[in-house]
Order: structure tokens, then sequence, then C-alpha cells
């Protein structure tokens, strides 16, 4: 795909099909979320990649919704460090968000959709992933070919109005 068509045709999917992803996709994904930028090249990130039926389940729970992460083919959970600072947090969130966009239009461009979860229950991530203490589950990603129809260009994106949005030289 294009990268245009791929920014275009990502979009959160939250049923999959019962298809595996071949390594070679998943690794391509966790390369181009290895790329990304971060404050200072900190790259406060790691990577906990899950594709056991039975781990995804459990995995599932920590959120209540996260229910796509059960039926994803692959869901990587992006662990980060755990600090105290307010700026540094909110620096780390932006870090984040940037892997996790690179992940999935990465993920669009190879047709494989993807869904963010966000983790209410830290202590049963842990548990699930053997997270070290100073280590917190941030975001879940889950990955999967779509139940409902392939990802194409979406021309009417659900958005607010594009003037409405930018604002060219002021507010
Ligand atoms: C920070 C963030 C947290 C999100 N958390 C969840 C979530 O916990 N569960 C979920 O189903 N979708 C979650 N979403 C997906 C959004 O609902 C979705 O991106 C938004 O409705 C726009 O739809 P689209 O991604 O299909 O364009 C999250 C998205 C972001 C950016």
């Amino acid at each position: 795909m294009e990268t245009w068509d791929a920014i275009r045709a990502r979009r959160n999917v939250r049923a999959y099909e019962d298809r595996p992803i071949p390594r070679e996709d998943l690794t391509r994904i966790l390369e181009a979320a290895w790329r990304s930028p971060s404050s200072q090249n900190q790259q406060p990130w790691d990577f906990v990649v899950c594709t056991d039926r039975a781990q995804l389940r459990e995995l599932s729970k920590v959120w209540r919704y996260a229910g796509q992460v059960a039926q994803s083919a692959a869901t990587i959970a992006l662990v980060a460090p755990d600090v105290g600072d307010a700026r540094r947090r909110d620096s780390i969130q932006y870090d984040l968000g940037q892997v996790t966009m690179s992940a999935m239009i990465m993920a669009a461009d190879l047709g494989i959709a993807s869904a963010h979860s966000s983790v209410g229950d830290q202590r049963l991530a842990r548990e699930i992933l053997g997270l070290p203490e100073d280590r917190f589950l941030a975001w879940l990603v889950a990955l999967g070919y779509p139940a409902d129809r392939p990802l194409r260009p979406i021309e009417r994106p659900n958005r607010r109005p594009f003037d409405d949005v930018v604002h060219w030289g002021r507010w």
C-alpha cells in the first residue's frame, strides 16, 4: 500500500479472523515501532508480543474495553518505566503514542488491522506478563485480519471538520 492509503485505511477493528499473522509481518510491525522517535532518543519502551490464545484471553481482562485482545492474532503490550515526575510521564506517553501509530500504519500497509486498548488492572497485567517492579503496562495494540471487511482507504472518516481543526498562522 502507499503510505497515504495505509493512513486512510487504518481504523480500529475489534473482531478478527482466526488466522495467524506470519512471523515476518509481525516482525516488520515491531520494527516500525522500534524505529519510532522519542524524546532525547531515550526509547522508554519494551514490547511484549503475545500470541498464545490462553494468554491473550487473560490479557483482555486488564481493561473492560480490551475485549478485542482475546480474539486478536497477536497483541503487542507496550511496557514503560513507572516514573514519578509528571513531565517525564507526559513525555513517555507522547513517545508511546508515536510507537502505537507507527505500528498501526505498518500493520495497515500489510492489510492487518489493529486496535488500541487502555489498561486498568496493573496487578493482573504484571502477573500475566511477568513485568519487573519498575515497569507498567501502558497500552495494548491488538492485531489481526479484520473479520468484517478488508482495510480500504476511508473516504469520509468520522472526524471533526478539517477546517474547524486546522488553523493557518493563528487560532
Ligand atoms: C489513547 C487511546 C486509548 C484508546 N483506548 C481504547 C480502548 O481501551 N478500547 C477500545 O476499544 N478502543 C480504544 N481506543 C480507540 C479509539 O476509540 C479510536 O481510535 C477512536 O474511536 C477513533 O476510531 P478509529 O481508530 O477507528 O479511527 C483508544 C484510542 C486511543 C488513541
